[in-house]
């Protein structure tokens, strides 16, 4: 039973010479489970007992995620853009279940990576080997190119960026479009981090912060994305389980959405300049 979506919060961004506006849904970390008849008694009582620990708004976690892919297939935005968590832990019925849901679901559905994906009983290889389908057949870095600008996924969710996404970013980069940019973990700045390391996380948990450090490739991507020759328009994350916004650099913003179970969507207006 799917129960209407209230639009939490509508920002606008401004890309100039866009031909028509355009409207994504931007919401992250659904951290679903679910468990399957034949699966183990372990595996259903684990599904069972996250469901009911995230279940912080009076629902359950696949039932506001089924909301949002429904209110999308009525609203039709031109994507969702889901930013990482989106399973509370990786295990193939959860990817699987995963996707069942958005295989029913008509909206496209831009998805990156999370710290949770990597959460399981998985190696690495077998959740993007498994996962790799949701994620344009590369987890780590994905394009997709809407014309007048793209939107890049990139995978943070193992707390640094590398040398490979750096030299993938330079590559979009050199294309010359205004450029969305989703994540999972948001990204340091003047803004965000003395506001993470203030609240209950007690420590700057971006990426380039302090509790996760930092390494050169990583430092090479902030400094990219930061620059004004990158035309980053805006960042898409998630991972605090609060909702932020504000300036990764002058005039640009980064958004990080509320957790989708407790009901928080963005709505996000591309708009012409
Ligand atoms: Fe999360």
């Amino acid at each position: 039973m799917t129960e209407p979506v209230t639009i939490t919060e509508r920002v606008s961004v401004v890309i100039p010479g866009l031909e028509r506006p355009y409207t994504f849904l931007h919401i992250s970390d659904t951290h679903i489970t679910h468990a399957y008849e034949n699966d183990s008694d372990a595996g259903k009582a684990l599904a069972e007992k996250q469901a009911h620990a995230w279940n912080q708004a009076g629902i359950f976690p696949v039932d506001a995620f089924a909301n949002v892919l429904e209110y999308a297939d009525e609203t039709k935005p031109d994507a969702i853009l889901m930013a990482g968590d989106v399973v509370d832990y990786y295990t193939e019925s959860n990817v699987r279940y995963l996707g069942e849901m958005l295989s029913a679901c008509k909206t496209e559905c831009l998805y990156v990576p999370g710290n949770h994906e990597y959460a399981g009983n998985a190696t690495f290889d077998d959740m993007r080997a498994t996962l790799s389908p949701l994620m344009k057949g590369t987890p780590d870095f994905w394009v997709r190119d809407f014309g007048a600008f793209v939107i890049v996924g990139v995978c943070d969710g193992t707390y640094r960026f590398t040398a490979e996404q750096v030299e993938k970013l330079k590559a979009v980069i050199a294309q010359g479009k205004p450029i969305l940019m989703m994540l999972h973990l948001p990204i340091r700045s003047d803004v965000l981090s003395p506001y993470v390391a203030k609240s209950w996380w007690g420590s700057d948990v971006t990426i380039g912060g302090t509790f996760h450090g930092t390494d050169e490739p990583t430092e090479e991507f902030l400094a990219l994305v930061k620059s004004e020759e990158s035309r980053v328009a805006a960042i898409f994350a998630g991972h605090l389980h609060y909702d932020h916004a504000g300036e990764f650099a002058p005039g640009r913003m980064q958004y990080v959405s509320a957790p989708a179970f407790t009901r928080f969507v963005r709505e996000v207006s591309v708009i012409p300049g």
